[in-house]
């Protein structure tokens, strides 16, 4: 034989791994095994021998064709993944880098807050609830035990959605609060139950404090033996770790709301002074929240026996603890949309508010 099989074992198998791209691994392949590669003719050489020595050499041709084949192919298999490594270290891109041909976006402190909010009651075992916006007038007032002619109706400033004329039906409306989520929870999942539903609401109001769309967040918690204990050490916690300090000044005023009894609200102690609004000093109040126990009419209409189970509920302005909390001192600049007002009080886009990592850094 001219060439020894070792001799040719040993050049393709140093050539395909020398092999540097899938092209000249293509060509060895040719050369060695290909119809007129090397191997190939070798074969065919196999039908001018003897018998005694095709025994011997047919066998070995074929399996040094195998080896041939097979480190071709795993060759092959590692320039691919070579190559899409190297796709991989030369096309990778940092996500979280900064935009730079567009000015960045910032978090609305609305948006910011209502996170805030959802982590500090999350870590109590408040799950996050939601309702429409547009809601019938049985879920906003009937419900939660306002009848038709009860003045709550009048004094939340209600707006009504349209009618088509000779539709007898009482008006939607825009939700006046959330407090319509408990009754949709309590429907929804029973008893017991413990979540929060932030979200807008709509009354026909404008000042400082007072928008006609605003943010609450709702809280329900109903199980068995749940007192105004219970909600006064919630609120307090809340107030607390949203506020990052170890004490606040709350202030428990008695109050009526037809869906709890016993009601209270609750102020926090501020300051105005120099138009700067600070939270824990001063001689003002500003109110945050409405609550109460939850009113067994309320229940019964949510399909909860009164009997068996009980809780509390409070309904606290968003908007507000956010004012108190960054020290904004008009409420109406939030829906303004000045991109300066929002460069300035915005937060940036990728720091998630959480317990661990800090609320509001
Ligand atoms: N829904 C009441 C409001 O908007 C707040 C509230 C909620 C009061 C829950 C008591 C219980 O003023």
């Amino acid at each position: 034989m001219e060439t020894g099989m070792d001799d040719l074992r040993q050049k393709y198998l140093g050539l395909i791994s020398g092999a540097a791209d899938e092209a000249s691994l293509e060509n060895l392949r040719v050369q060695a095994v290909g119809k007129k590669g090397e191997i190939s003719l070798k074969m065919r050489g196999l039908g001018k021998m003897s018998p005694e020595e095709r025994k011997e050499a047919g066998p070995a041709l074929n399996a040094l064709k195998d080896e041939i084949n097979s480190a071709l192919a795993a060759k092959k298999s590692a320039l691919a993944d070579a190559a899409l490594d190297a796709r991989l270290q030369s096309e990778w891109l940092d996500v979280s880098l900064p935009g730079r041909r567009y000015r960045q976006g910032t978090i609305h402190p609305i948006s910011q807050v209502t996170e805030e909010v959802s982590a500090i009651f999350a870590d109590m075992g408040f799950a996050v609830a939601e309702g429409p916006q547009i809601d019938s007038d049985w879920y906003n007032f009937d419900a939660l035990n306002i009848p038709g002619h009860h003045p709550a109706r009048a004094e939340m400033d209600t707006f009504y959605m349209h009618r088509a004329e000779g539709d007898e039906r009482a008006p939607n409306v825009l939700r006046t609060h959330t407090s319509p989520v408990q009754i949709r929870s309590m429907e929804a999942h029973g008893a017991p139950i413990r979540i929060i539903a932030p979200g807008r609401v709509y009354r026909a109001d404008y000042d400082q404090t007072h928008t006609p769309m605003f943010h609450q967040v709702e809280g329900l918690a109903i199980d068995k033996g749940i007192s105004m204990a219970n909600l006064k050490w919630v609120l307090e916690e809340f107030v607390k770790a949203y506020f990052e300090v170890d004490a606040v000044d709350l202030r428990f005023r008695a109050s009526h709301f037809p869906f709890t009894e016993p009601s209270a609200e609750v102020d926090i102690r501020c300051s105005w002074e120099g138009g700067t609004l600070k939270v824990g000093e001063g001689d003002d109040w500003l109110e945050i929240l409405g609550s109460g126990m939850v009113h067994p009419k309320v229940l019964q209409n949510s399909g909860v026996d009164p009997a068996e189970w009980q809780g509390f509920a409070f309904g606290m302005g968003i908007d507000r603890i956010a004012m108190l909390k960054y020290g904004i001192p008009d409420l109406r600049a939030f829906f303004d949309s000045d991109l300066r007002w929002l460069r300035h009080y915005g937060f940036a886009a990728l720091d998630q508010p959480n317990l661990h990592g800090g609320l509001s850094r």
